[in-house]
């Protein structure tokens, strides 16, 4: 695990941004791993301008999202699809057909998870992917659990995931409480991984799951297992390590 701290979240932005146009400069059929939430937001800034430019093309890439809402629709203001839609799928050149998000209104939830994993098993495995984490510790929607997951899986959220989560929504009572999330096992399986936290208020967990003992009560921190996990802190959230 490479641990990176940076002044601040533009300068992390930029950072996460170049690693991935350098994956797709050197490989333009890339599959990449994205993530919703508020960390995330400055590389897709950061990415659509590199793609305005030239610097970068996404013509080929493909993508998967690690999660979407049990309930929700692609139109729904608060799906992660439409989430992606706008801060990301439609600022850059990517053919709506490559961009992968579990469908929230599936009929049969067991089904489209593995209908998800043999997608992505189809295009030849995630070359790299994005994640954040929660304040409990989890990454994609695997809350702290007795285990850690394996495939794509219906999730239940935590309180805390919820009430963190609620800011987007009217009140915490519309925040669904399940979600269609890519597991421990298939994030273990991307070849490469970025991690970004910001803030004071992640400080501790950042401090728990990189260098914590490695438990399924704090899930990323099987990331400290991962071959190529790269970390890109700013100083605050690096602040308990
Ligand atoms: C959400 C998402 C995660 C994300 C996390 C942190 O619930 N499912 O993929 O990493 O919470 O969100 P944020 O970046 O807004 O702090």
């Amino acid at each position: 695990m490479e641990i990176h701290v940076y002044r601040d979240r533009d300068a992390i932005g930029q950072a996460a941004a170049a690693v991935f146009a350098a994956q797709v400069l050197a490989k333009p059929h890339s599959v990449l791993g994205l993530a919703t939430g508020s960390t995330p937001l400055a590389t897709y800034d950061a990415l659509a301008q590199m793609c305005a430019r030239g610097e970068v093309d996404f013509r080929h890439v493909c993508t998967f999202n690690l999660d979407e809402y049990i309930g929700l629709g692609r139109q729904d203001a608060q799906s992660y699809y439409r989430f992606m839609e706008e801060n990301l799928f439609r600022k850059i050149n990517i053919a709506p057909c490559n961009c992968h998000v579990p469908n929230g209104l599936a009929e049969d939830i067991d089904a489209e998870c593995a209908a998800y994993d043999d997608a992505i098993e189809r295009a030849g495995g995630i070359d790299l992917q994005f994640l954040g984490i929660g304040h409990d510790g989890h990454i994609g929607f695997n809350e702290p659990d007795e285990s850690f997951s394996k495939g794509t899986h219906l999730a239940h959220l935590s309180r805390m995931t919820i009430e963190a989560n609620r800011r987007f929504f009217a009140s915490a009572e519309e925040v669904p409480r399940t979600a269609i999330s890519m597991g421990i096992g298939s994030i273990m399986k991307a070849r490469a991984v970025v991690l970004v936290v910001y803030g004071e208020d992640k400080a501790e967990i950042t401090a728990r799951a990189l260098q914590g003992p490695v438990t399924p009560r704090v899930p990323g921190s099987i990331l400290q297992f991962h071959p190529r996990c790269t970390v890109m802190l700013d100083e605050a959230a690096a602040s308990r390590l």
